[in-house]
């Protein structure tokens, strides 16, 4: 079934130019929206935008650090002058490090939550504003199951569970203004940035510890989308996880489940 629910919607996707910003901007814009894609690498954010004017969509790329406030204005600035309003913001930008805490360091540390926690304030400083005016707006940040169960590491951890509380309190203080915040924390999903994870003998092992294995990029986006829809108007300051069973299971190996193996 085709569908259109984003018809003069525009949507600002941060980290639009690889994973699933990339597949956030194709799938807004093929549902009729126009998409800002904003990423710090410029030359990816105009990638995703090339594919999106190729297929007859709307889309415009900007070069946007998301630690840098002076950035983000800016970027919610280009978007009102090239579509005059933003109705969509998926904070998507995002960095991780597998690492332990004791091999953390500090200049680790800053950076990741600065990318990861700091960013998503800083940009919806800059766009709750446009949404204000309007009585209106969608904010979906995504965060993972790591501020679910913690996992990957302290920084990325403290800042998705940061970014979970955020969104909490964002659907609280813009409610009035019907301007709608959840979070998605996603599981193990394939993109660039857990290639070599993926391809490693632990991360064949991960995958088969999550209930339903490696996800797919396809399996995250149609979540986004419904979050960012009229669909959802009912729904503000939830985490929805989608980590094909990581979170809610532990696997206690193949001695568990025969357990009873011969019981009658
Ligand atoms: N892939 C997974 O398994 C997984 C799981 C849980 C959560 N996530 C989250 O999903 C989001 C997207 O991840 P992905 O897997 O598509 O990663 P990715 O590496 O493919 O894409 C991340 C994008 O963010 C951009 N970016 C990095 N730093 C930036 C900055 N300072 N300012 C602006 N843009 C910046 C990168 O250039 C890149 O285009 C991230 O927030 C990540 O933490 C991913």
């Amino acid at each position: 079934m085709e569908r259109n629910r984003f018809a003069d919607r525009v949507a600002i996707v941060t980290g639009g130019g690889s994973g699933l910003g990339r597949a956030l901007c194709y799938a807004f814009a093929e549902e009729s929206a126009s998409a800002v894609c904003s990423d710090i690498n410029i030359d990816t954010a105009k990638e995703t935008v090339s594919g999106i004017l190729n297929s007859g969509g709307k889309a415009i790329a900007i070069k946007t650090d998301v630690t840098s406030d002076a950035d983000v204005i800016g970027m919610a600035k280009a978007a009102i002058e090239e579509f005059g309003k933003i109705d969509i913001l998926v904070n998507n930008a995002g960095i991780n490090v597998r690492q332990g805490l004791l091999d953390t360091k500090e200049e680790t540390w800053d950076k990741m939550t600065a990318v990861d926690l700091k960013g998503p304030f800083l940009v919806a400083k800059a766009v709750i504003p446009y949404m204000m005016e309007r009585n209106y707006g969608k904010i979906v940040n995504i965060a993972s199951v790591a501020g679910v169960v913690g996992c990957v590491s302290s920084a990325y951890t403290a800042s998705k569970a940061g970014l979970i509380g955020m969104t909490k309190v964002w659907a609280l203080e813009f409610a009035p203004y019907r301007i709608c915040v959840n979070s998605v924390a996603p599981g193990f999903f394939a993109t660039p940035i857990n290639e070599a994870l993926r391809k490693s003998p632990l991360g064949e092992k991960l995958a088969k510890q999550v209930p339903l294995g490696f996800g797919k990029v396809e399996q995250i986006v149609p979540v986004v989308l419904f979050l960012s829809s009229s669909e959802s108007d009912y729904i503000t300051g939830h985490c929805l996880v989608v980590d094909g069973g990581l979170s809610g299971t532990r696997d206690f190996g193949p001695e568990y489940w025969g357990f009873d193996k011969g019981k009658k």
